[in-house]
């Protein structure tokens, strides 16, 4: 396994993380199990959930499964996402915050959070009133860095100059959508990143699995997401499989597969330190992890994501 840090701080996470939303929801306890397991054999230790994944259950299994190693992973979780309990008050209100984080740390059964997201932007809570909410969780050990997730480049910059300037931390990374069919969330922040040394962590980096090429002849495979996801249906048009087919003949050229390619080319970014990919089983698990050793011509593959898209910022 290969680790990176995120920039400027000591924290250390594997370039292959996992993905937990579908945990709860179609992954039960004992393949959870199964997959943290086979996590700590190939040594990844990133783990990525939600307060509000499968309701809370995503959290809970999760915190089952690491019980006895709960150290020797960095947990990250989320606040923020509407959520019918929350409604009284701004989704990143303090009350809200102060609650859903003592109900996380009660799921994952532990006495910290690695990294807390703001899952989305909150109109109406002020920001200092959630950035004083955060410091006090930060004082208290609860937690451990702060991250951001879903929120434009204004309000990224925004959050971050006052929670460095007025109290004196500094989050450490923005999740939002990126893979090989959708690049607009990376390309109108990626010039703060690097101005910044700030992170970027992809989320749907299989784009919910049609970048793994399973869904290629416009057959949708039993038990896979598109059969129950409704807007996987959205990414099923002729330029897309166009797309996928030329990949498909790059990936013969090297040798590799269609995963492995759509999560290699995102660790060439410098500022992704890892790839949090859905997993549902351990057999995607392990040909996920494949893909940190893969080895592809980055200019050819430019060349191909040249003729589909005008709006790709090319890794140099
Ligand atoms: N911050 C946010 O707002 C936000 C939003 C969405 C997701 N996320 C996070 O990002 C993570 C990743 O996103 P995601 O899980 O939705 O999408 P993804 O990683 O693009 O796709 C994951 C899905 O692809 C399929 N898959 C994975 N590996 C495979 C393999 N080797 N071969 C064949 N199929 C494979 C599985 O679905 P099937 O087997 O069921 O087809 C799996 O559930 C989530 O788990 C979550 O932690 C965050």
């Amino acid at each position: 396994m290969n680790y990176r840090f995120f920039q400027e701080t000591g924290l250390s996470v594997s370039t292959i993380g996992i993905g937990t939303n579908r945990f709860g929801h179609k992954v039960d306890q004992s393949e959870v199990v199964n997959i943290i397991d086979e996590c700590l054999n190939l040594g990844i230790n990133h783990i990525d959930t939600a307060n509000v994944y499968a309701k809370g259950e995503s959290e809970k299994l999760i915190g089952k499964a690491i019980k006895k190693r709960r150290h020797d992973f960095v947990v990250a979780t989320k606040v923020g996402w509407p959520n019918d309990n929350d409604k009284a008050h701004g989704k990143l209100s303090s009350v809200n915050i102060f609650k859903n984080v003592e109900q996380s740390l009660v799921s994952l059964g532990t006495d910290y959070i690695d990294i807390l997201y703001l899952h989305q932007w909150d109109d109406n809570t002020p920001i200092e009133e959630t950035l004083k909410a955060l410091k006090t969780l930060e004082n208290q050990g609860k937690i451990r860095f702060v991250a951001l997730s879903n929120f434009n480049p204004w309000q990224t910059a925004m959050f971050n100059t006052f929670a460095e300037h007025r109290y004196n931390f500094r989050p450490i990374c923005i999740q939002s959508e990126f893979n090989l069919l959708k690049h607009d969330k990376y390309n109108e922040i990626c010039s703060y990143l690097d101005y910044e040394k700030f992170d970027f962590i992809p989320f749907f980096p299989l784009a919910s699995g049609f970048l793994t090429g399973k869904y290629s002849n416009n057959v949708i495979p039993n038990n896979s997401r598109a059969t129950w996801a409704t807007y996987m249906k959205d990414l099923f048009t002729e330029k897309n499989f166009k797309f996928l087919q030329d990949l498909e003949d790059f990936c013969k050229k090297f040798n590799i597969s269609l995963t492995q390619l759509s999560l290699g080319w995102l660790l060439t970014h410098s500022n992704i330190p890892s790839v949090i990919c859905g997993v549902r089983s351990v057999d995607q698990l392990q040909e996920n992890v494949s893909a940190i050793d893969v080895q592809f011509d980055l200019s050819d593959l430019n060349s191909i994501l040249r003729i589909h898209f005008d709006d790709i910022e090319m890794v140099p």
